[in-house]
């Protein structure tokens, strides 16, 4: 096989995507390896998570910077000293300024509760719920300028059940989430891979 494909992961917090994507990429047979995981918060529970599993990982407090532009700065000479040729973001909080987006063209996905392009932002399964939706889910896309909004790569959907509360409907999206995230992954990193050839 062809050297597997660099990839970082963004956090801010639990990082059970993370997780689920480190999990996938441990299969001999994946073609992206987990090379770096970064946070933008000190406290995010995924470095540990990360650094128990073996992966290089650590936090750029988005406090400690003066700018986003900074921030973003730093980041990339980061990813690009461990050799990062994709970005996974997972649970990272932050809006990516056009500028990073556009180095980084093609090379980010994001994974977002909702099915998109319904409920862009936040709060989804509380907006899902109050909107009285028969089915919600998650969405894994390309990360563009434009918030929650680039070409999707993979979806799956999730029943609203009676008594279905936040918490409830959250746990069941994540299900859903930690199965297409790698899958996602996986065939994003194999056109990268066909594409150095
Ligand atoms: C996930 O629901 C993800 O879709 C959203 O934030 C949550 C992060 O969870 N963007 P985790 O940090 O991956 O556990």
């Amino acid at each position: 096989m062809t050297t597997r494909v660099r990839t970082a992961v963004l956090i801010s917090g639990r990082g059970s995507n993370m997780s689920a994507l480190i999990e996938s990429a441990r299969r001999e047979d994946f073609p992206a390896e987990i090379a770096l995981v970064l946070s933008d918060r000190a406290r995010a529970a995924g470095i540990k998570s990360a650094q128990a599993a073996g992966v290089a990982a650590f936090a750029l407090d988005y406090r400690t910077f003066s700018a986003r532009t900074e921030f973003e700065t730093t980041v990339t000479v980061a990813l690009v000293a461990a050799g990062v040729e994709l970005i996974c973001l997972a649970g990272f909080m932050r809006i990516l300024s056009p500028g990073f987006v556009e180095r980084w063209r093609g090379r980010i996905l994001n994974i977002h509760p909702s099915l998109l392009p319904d409920l862009r932002g936040l709060h989804t399964h509380e907006r899902a719920l109050a909107e009285r939706r028969a089915e919600h889910g998650c969405t894994v896309h390309f990360v563009t300028a434009e918030l929650d909004a680039g070409p999707i790569v993979a979806q799956a959907r999730v029943p609203i059940l009676p008594g279905d509360d936040a918490g409830l409907l959250a746990a069941r999206v994540l299900v859903e989430e930690h199965r297409i995230y790698p899958q996602a992954l996986d065939a994003v990193a194999r056109a990268v891979s066909a594409a150095r050839l």
